[in-house]
């Protein structure tokens, strides 16, 4: 084992021989959008972001299935039908699953990937003077609120479907390419959360510049209107203590900081012109990556 619970990563890695280890992650949860295929493919590209968080490639894939009897299996087919073309997309097979009755439909994946056991990208190791580079905008949970609550402009979900259906594949290679120290997914505990556990297994402090921080549109309004997921205040909970905001940095501002991603983007830390090339790379292949503030000597995370 080179990953495993004893300091919880975006997953576990098993090495098999001197070139081979196995990266192995779960996810699954209920819809967050109302079209069954699109569910299925946003939470396929969210389960196998995990892998490509490790720096590894996708091998296969289970379905992991709860369904209400009595609804039409047509959603059900609907929703694994999404979840097979993403895993697909990601040059890589569904080779089997489950599903179990349940009042409430939930979908994802039990992923099985590669990775060379000597480029296994983890949340430790960010260096004193890297460049923090984000690859997918924050709000898709005050987003999603927002569509759950009927508040939602339709062009803002289209945007953050969009965002939530990409892998993450690219980015990894290019975290891979341009020698990323450390690397993360921002899912469920927002940037703060998954940036303080990177701080936390490297020994740094984050830095974060508020005004380079890629947003959705539409994010900053439904943080305004204050049209909050319900875990934004556990996660607000939880970093608080561990960050501390320049005052410029307004309420709205600090709510996207704590919102729960769905699928977010990698967040990984280079060597300052490994992170600008990586970026200027993105930029040709179509990924826009962002550099959105550096490593610094401490603990915690500065929003500034
Ligand atoms: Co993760
Ligand atoms: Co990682
Ligand atoms: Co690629």
């Amino acid at each position: 084992m080179l990953v495993g619970l004893d300091g919880p990563d975006d997953a576990g890695v098993y090495q098999l021989n001197a070139e081979q280890a196995i990266v192995s992650t779960v996810d699954f949860f209920p819809p967050v959008v109302d079209d069954p295929y699109t569910f299925g493919s946003i939470a396929a590209a969210n389960a196998m972001s995990d892998v490509y968080a490790m720096g590894g490639e996708v091998l296969f894939a289970l379905n992991l299935a709860a369904f209400p009897e009595d609804l039409d299996r047509a959603i059900l087919t609907e929703i694994l039908r999404g979840g097979g073309e993403k895993v697909a997309e990601a040059g890589a097979i569904v080779i089997g699953g489950h599903t179990v009755t349940d009042k409430e439909p939930k979908f994802g994946l039990a992923v099985t990937g590669l990775v060379h056991p000597a480029h296994i990208l983890t949340k430790g190791g960010a260096q004193i003077g890297d460049l923090l580079v984000l690859t997918k905008p924050l709000g898709v949970g005050l987003i999603t609120t927002a569509l759950k609550r009927e508040q939602a402009d339709p062009a803002h979900v289209a945007t953050a479907i969009e965002s939530m259906s990409a892998l993450n594949r690219h980015a990894a290679h290019l975290a891979q390419r341009f020698g990323a120290h450390a690397c993360t997914d921002i899912t469920g505990f927002g940037i703060l959360g998954h940036g303080l556990e990177m701080a936390t297994a490297s020994n740094t402090r984050l830095r974060l510049r508020m005004g380079d921080i890629p947003l959705l549109p539409g994010a900053r309004d439904y943080a305004e209107r204050e049209i909050f997921p319900g875990g934004l205040s556990r996660n607000r909970d939880f970093v608080l203590p561990h960050v501390r905001f320049a005052d410029l940095i307004d309420a709205a501002s600090r709510a996207i900081l704590f919102d729960p991603e769905t699928s977010g983007g990698l967040l990984m830390a280079l060597q300052p012109d490994q992170a600008r090339a990586l970026v200027a790379q993105g930029e040709i292949d179509g990924l826009s990556a962002c550099i959105i503030g550096e490593v610094a000597a401490g603990s915690g995370i500065v929003v500034e």
